[in-house]
């Protein structure tokens, strides 16, 4: 009984580190990956992330990040075309694939994306997770 107890407060006290140090990493990536949005996103995505209405669809409080991880990575690895409704509205334009970016630097822009205009995500994306699906 006083293993167990052990045991399942040893594993409290590592999921707790595990979110604290994840956590911590956010600045970090927030900051490489802003400067990625920056370059490589924001012409068409907007500065604010609420794109341009009709064409280039939101990405500040857009539904579409409620997908999970996965369909978000392949969004941006391989781009996107056809017909996407966002946030009520219909879009029908050409992403192009960005997969000329570096695994660590597309999971920098996902969490920076994902973290930014009022967008909420600690479960940060790793280059791990990205190299997966390339
Ligand atoms: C040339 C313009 C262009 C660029 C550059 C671009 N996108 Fe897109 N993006 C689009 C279009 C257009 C769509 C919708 C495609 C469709 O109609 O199927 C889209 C869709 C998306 C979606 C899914 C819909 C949503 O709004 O949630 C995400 C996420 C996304 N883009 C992220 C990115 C990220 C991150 C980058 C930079 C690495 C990027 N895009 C670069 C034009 C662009």
């Amino acid at each position: 009984m006083r293993k167990i107890t052990v045991i399942v407060s040893l594993l409290g006290i590592l999921l707790i580190a595990s979110s604290f140090v994840q956590s911590k990493n956010l600045p970090q990536t927030m900051v490489r990956g802003k400067a990625l949005y920056t370059t490589y996103c924001m012409s068409c995505h907007m500065e604010d992330g609420k794109g341009m209405e009709n064409v280039y669809p939101p990405l500040a409080k857009s539904d579409f990040l409620k997908k999970p991880a996965k369909d978000l990575i392949e969004n941006i690895l391989k781009g996107q075309s056809g017909e996407v409704k966002v946030n009520g509205v219909v879009y029908n334009a050409i992403m192009p694939a960005q997969d000329y970016l570096k695994d660590e630097e597309i999971a920098d822009i996902l969490n920076y994306f994902t973290n930014a205009w009022g967008n909420k995500n600690l479960k940060l994306f790793t280059p791990a997770q990205v190299k997966k699906l390339r």
